[in-house]
């Protein structure tokens, strides 16, 4: 019931923000000419349900209410808000990225910053109600599944402007986190559509942290996961503009690294030559490859301990048994 009144008003507020956008001077001048700076096109703006939200106090919430949409209702979707006794709008001069679920009805909104400005945060999101569970949901599913099955491979990237960019580049098998570590509900939605997934984060240490944390829960939905490290200063929007689809194409295929490989390799670079560090290493690969579906792969459990003893320097038979400690 809420959550029938919660996809009217943002299906309300989609075409409102697009209009204005498209067809307001203001859109035009400020949010329009933005994203065309930036190089998206008309199609993928139209694709993507792009808008613009306007400078005004209250622009849509007078329009919201004149439509008698209720008051509860729209402060729930996180489009309108109370200050001062007075409902108020709460994007103010950003763009919208419309955030759809998998029938393509709008589920909540990303608002992002147009001006410079060090006070405000750069996305305001929707606050979690009916429709919009964060955890639950990756950016683009809507527009990627039919790609992700040709392609049985999901392309994750961190933000909705990699998801528009590479759509543009005619690279459409790609969704995107949000910018937080990958829940277990996010990792079995990908999983609904293809077991190999392939992470594509910036190759900066936040990039490489926030990947590393869904390792053993990928591993636990028996995802095959890849890791491909995006150059420094660079984020998959900047990169595919500035090399083109083929080269991105290229350069991801060649620098697929193999996720639990990659781990061990961040891990022992950490530990350096402290003993007691590389026996926690040793330990951490061990629980890591504990989470490998044996009953779904059993010889690729295999092949990984065989791999990962060999670059220990350990026992493959010693290193088989601290794998099995860790099953239960
Ligand atoms: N994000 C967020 N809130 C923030 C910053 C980031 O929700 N304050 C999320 C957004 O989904 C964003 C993603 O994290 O798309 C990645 O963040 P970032 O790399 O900073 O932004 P970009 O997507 O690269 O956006 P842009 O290129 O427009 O700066
Ligand atoms: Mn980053
Ligand atoms: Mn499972
Ligand atoms: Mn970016
Ligand atoms: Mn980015």
């Amino acid at each position: 019931q809420t959550a029938d009144s919660l996809f009217i008003i943002n299906a309300f507020a989609q075409k409102f923000y697009a209009q204005k956008l498209l067809e307001t001077e203001e859109g035009q001048t400020n949010g329009l000419s933005y994203l065309k700076e930036r190089g998206f096109n008309k199609d993928i703006i139209q694709k993507f349900g792009l808008g613009y939200a306007p400078d005004g106090r209250d622009a849509l919430t007078k329009e919201a209410i004149a439509a008698q949409y209720n008051s509860e209702l729209l402060q729930k979707t996180g489009l309108v808000v109370e200050r001062n006794g007075q409902l108020q709008d709460n994007y103010r001069d950003r763009i919208i990225f419309p955030i759809h679920n998998n029938s393509g009805k709008v589920i909540g909104f990303g608002a992002r910053l147009i001006k410079k400005n060090d006070k405000a945060p750069k996305y305001i999101n929707t606050p979690e109600n009916e429709l919009y569970v964060k955890s639950k949901l990756l950016y683009g599913t809507y527009f990627a599944r039919q790609a992700i099955d040709k392609a049985d491979e999901c392309f994750l990237v961190e933000g909705y402007t990699d998801v528009l960019s590479l759509h543009q580049a005619g690279i459409e098998n790609v969704v995107a986190s949000g910018g937080t570590s990958l829940t277990q509900d996010q990792l079995r939605l990908i999983k609904k559509y293809t077991s190999n997934l392939t992470i594509i984060y910036d190759g900066d240490a936040a990039g490489v942290k926030a990947a590393l944390r869904g390792l053993d829960m990928a591993l636990e939905e028996s995802l095959n996961v890849k890791l491909v490290l995006i150059p420094d200063g660079e984020d998959p929007d900047s990169y595919v503009r500035k090399v083109g689809e083929k080269r991105f194409r290229e350069f991801v295929q060649e620098n697929k690294k193999d996720f639990i490989l990659f781990q061990l390799d961040v891990l022992l670079k950490d530990a350096g030559n402290d003993g007691a560090k590389k026996a926690d290493v040793v330990n951490q690969v061990a629980e890591t490859l504990s989470k490998i579906d044996k009953t779904e792969d059993f010889t690729k459990q295999q092949d990984y301990i065989r791999q990962c003893a060999d670059t220990l320097k350990i026992d493959e038979a010693g290193f088989t048994a601290l794998v099995n400690k860790f099953i239960r």
